[in-house]
């Protein structure tokens, strides 16, 4: 098949925590994906920047192994990986003192894209912004990359928005949400805006309700620490639950650019009505086993026994806008539960008469959007019953998964390999923008403030199951159930 990939120009990347997690589990492999697929051109440098006495060598034994460990390389000493690793380079570097900096700017040539991925605790965030400026670092071609958690509630990402804006424009400032990055949460929009079918029915008019699913088997494994200060609201709910939310619900953007879509989103928060304690469940996930294998409770994962954090959280969200008064959004993630699976589904209304009569049978149309694992799509399609016996109706699948519709192809890059493009190419279609990310604490914190003044528990929950009892009365009060939870 014929490549698709856009050269970009000449670039030099600078990884500050370009020793860490993140580093070397996805942007380090994220990068030798686009060498391989030819698009870091020869004189780009991508340069890791921490506070570890390491030198070039040292620093390129670091990313091959990672690229073995979580990227798709076989051998640390195959001539791609050895290609790759040439274009690297380390500066042992004090965020918080000028030790390296004088270093790191005899590094970059001026003239040229430079961006600064700030792959480090948010609190260093104004540091690192400070003495990227005050090191004359950052020219007109500079950009800024940071990453979630942004912010803890409204008033921490207001003072992390602040400290960027002291030295960076808004423009040049990326902030990471990898759900948008993924190939199939962008696929939302083409399926809304590039088909005439679904835009008609797309409203409260038509459409019932909308469940948003985002549901692992996997715990909290060894970042108890951070979780259990942020919680499955703060974790998923806050940012890639709420870019689904969006994506789903906006407008139409008059055109496909960063502005333009980021408006819409934006919209869609502010439209989102204030959520009572009655419309949330939280759960906590109990000890369970698995395949023969004993799992242990949040609790004792996290290494608190009296923990009260949510792994579990579902919400009835209400848009008050023209479009959607009157349809609700069920959301729901959760760690340790019966599979993973996140998916869209939307639930059209019945007819709203039946020819046929009452006891006909069901007739609501229902369309899933599969975001992973087994990306596709579902149409549920009402016919009739085959036999004897009058009309009576069923509903079966329309049913496509996008690899065999898409047939043989290059392998879908990961949501790291686009979003660090599109910061080499200026665009900011697919980053949150801040204002949009303050709007979205706005609507956080005060569910987060209500349940903590209540000095709610979350209610415990199987591991392997699809989550706590009260979640299913939560949806059941409207007469409605949750959709089942397939891989
Ligand atoms: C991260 C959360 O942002 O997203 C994790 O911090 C979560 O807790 C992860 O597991 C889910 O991402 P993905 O790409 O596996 O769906």
């Amino acid at each position: 098949m014929v490549s698709r990939v856009i050269p970009v120009d000449p670039f030099d990347l600078v990884v500050f925590g370009g020793t860490g997690d993140l580093a070397r589990r996805k942007i380090l492999p994220a990068l030798y994906q686009r060498f391989c697929a030819g698009q870091v051109p020869d004189d780009a440098q991508i340069i890791g920047a921490a506070r570890s006495d390491l030198n070039d060598d040292g620093y390129r034994k670091l990313a091959a192994d990672a690229l073995v460990e979580f990227g798709k390389a076989d051998d640390p000493g195959a001539a791609d990986v050895h290609a790759f690793l040439a274009r690297l380079r380390y500066v042992q570097l004090d965020a918080r003192g000028d030790a390296g900096w004088p270093e790191l700017r005899d590094l970059l040539p001026e003239d040229r894209v430079r961006a600064f991925y700030l792959s480090v605790a948010p609190s260093l965030f104004g540091d690192l912004a400070e003495r990227i400026r005050g090191h004359g670092l950052a020219t007109d071609q500079a950009r800024v990359v940071v990453e979630k958690p942004f912010g803890h509630d409204l008033a921490s990402a207001r003072a992390l928005n602040r400290s960027l804006a002291d030295h960076f424009d808004e423009s040049q400032i990326y902030r990471i949400d990898h759900y948008l990055g993924k190939e199939t949460v962008q696929n939302l929009m083409a399926i809304r805006f590039g088909n005439l079918l679904f835009e008609p029915l797309w409203n409260s008019r038509y459409v019932d309700h909308i469940q948003i699913t985002v549901a692992e088997t996997v715990g909290v494994g060894g970042r108890g620490e951070y979780y259990d200060r942020a919680g499955a609201m703060r974790d998923m709910v806050q940012n890639h639950m709420m870019q689904l939310l969006c994506l789903i619900a906006m407008e139409p953007p008059a055109r496909f650019q960063p502005d333009e879509v980021r408006d819409e989103k934006l919209k869609v928060i502010r439209a989102l009505k204030d959520v009572g304690l009655q419309d949330v469940v939280r759960g906590q996930y109990a000890a369970f086993a698995r395949d023969g294998a004993d799992h242990p409770s949040y609790r004792d994962a996290v290494g608190d026994a009296a923990s009260t954090t949510e792994s579990y959280v579902a919400i009835k969200a209400e848009i008050e806008n023209w479009r959607w008064i009157g349809t609700p959004f069920y959301l729901r993630t959760g760690k340790r539960l019966m599979a993973r699976s996140s998916v869209i589904e939307v639930v059209f209304k019945d007819t709203p008469y039946s020819i046929f009569g009452a006891d006909a049978g069901d007739n609501a149309n229902v369309l899933s959007i599969r975001l992973q694992p087994n990306e596709g799509i579902t149409l549920e399609v009402t016919i009739k019953e085959p036999g004897p016996g009058g009309m009576r109706l069923i509903n079966v699948p329309l049913d496509m998964s996008f690899s065999t519709a898409l047939g043989e192809r290059e392998p879908v890059p990961d949501a790291y390999e686009r979003l660090i493009m599109d910061v080499i190419r200026g665009n900011q279609t697919l980053f949150m923008r801040g204002d949009e990310v303050e709007a979205a604490w706005a609507w956080t914190d005060p569910i987060i403030d209500g349940w903590e003044d209540r000095g709610d528990r979350p209610e415990p929950y199987d591991g392997d199951s699809a989550g706590p009892t009260a979640a299913e009365k939560l949806i059941a009060n409207d007469g409605r159930v949750w959709r089942a939870i397939r891989p």
